[in-house]
């Protein structure tokens, strides 16, 4: 579905009815991720897909694209579907990121809290020079380098060794992304803000959920933030990598109906 929000188009997918859960996605990426997620939980709750601006099918505009850009536009989208009620966010990687940004500004609009393969704390030197590089190579040459040598740090070794279909349909989603997208995330990650000092603040049930073979988050992110949050429950699912809700899409479903049937409907 699209919909006027804010200077943009978004496209964003409105299955099941129940408590709203907004799945937000990460970098390069668009809301064809959670469709393992419409599939095995749209029967109990309501889930919304959103592509962030730049990506998938929503419109792409000339700027950074800051994480709290990508909340406002969230919850502008929420305001124009419209959605009243609390919902309960889910974040992957960058959309935890955005989902810091969201809580900094509209934590009352929120029942609960889904972080899955992300980190609180902000981007190193030498991180923030390689998103530099990656920039560069965007402008110079096009997304397709950038994507050959994320794709890899994507998946588990696994997947990316037998799983061609997962390893295509990832490829796919990459190239639906703008080089405007490339470059509004790229920089608006780079400038993002350490959110660690929000993580005691954070009232509401918050699970997280992280894959022991992740190449980009450590499970000592995971465990860092497991010890700051309140009300936190960790779960690591074994054999997955960065894109763990695609990769191990029934453990994934499993272990979020568990923490929504328990802690929030
Ligand atoms: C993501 O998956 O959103 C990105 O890998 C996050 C990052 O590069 O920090």
């Amino acid at each position: 579905m699209k919909i006027k929000v804010r200077d943009i188009t978004m496209f964003y997918e409105d299955h099941g009815q129940g408590i709203p859960v907004l799945f937000v996605h990460g970098y390069p990426l668009n809301q064809k991720i959670w469709q393992p997620q419409i599939e095995g939980l749209s029967d109990i709750v309501r889930i919304i897909t959103p592509d962030l601006r730049g990506h998938g099918e929503s419109q792409a505009s000339e700027r950074e694209y800051s994480m709290d850009l990508f909340a406002e536009d969230c919850a502008a989208l929420l305001d124009a579907i419209p959605i009243t009620q609390k919902i309960v966010l889910c974040g992957l990687s960058m959309g935890g990121y955005v989902s810091f940004a969201f809580l900094r500004k509209y934590s009352s609009r929120l029942a609960g809290l889904i972080l899955t393969a992300t980190r609180a704390s902000p981007d190193s030197e030498t991180v923030k020079q390689n998103r530099e590089k990656a920039i560069t190579q965007v402008q110079s040459e096009g997304v397709n380098k950038v994507i050959d040598n994320m794709l890899p740090k994507l998946l588990s070794p696994l997947s990316m060794a037998h799983n061609p279909a997962l390893v295509n349909q990832v490829r796919e989603i990459m190239q639906s992304v703008s080089s405007q997208g490339y470059i509004g995330d790229l920089t608006g990650m780079k400038n993002r803000p350490d959110s660690t000092p929000l993580l005691p603040t954070i009232n509401i049930p918050t699970l997280l959920i992280f894959g022991d073979q992740d190449e980009i988050i450590s499970i000592d992110e995971a465990k860092r933030l497991d010890s700051l949050i309140p009300d936190s429950r960790l779960e690591i699912i074994n054999g997955a990598g960065h894109l763990l809700n695609l990769e191990k899409p029934e453990e994934f479903n499993t272990i979020v109906r568990d923490f929504l049937t328990k802690k929030i409907i």
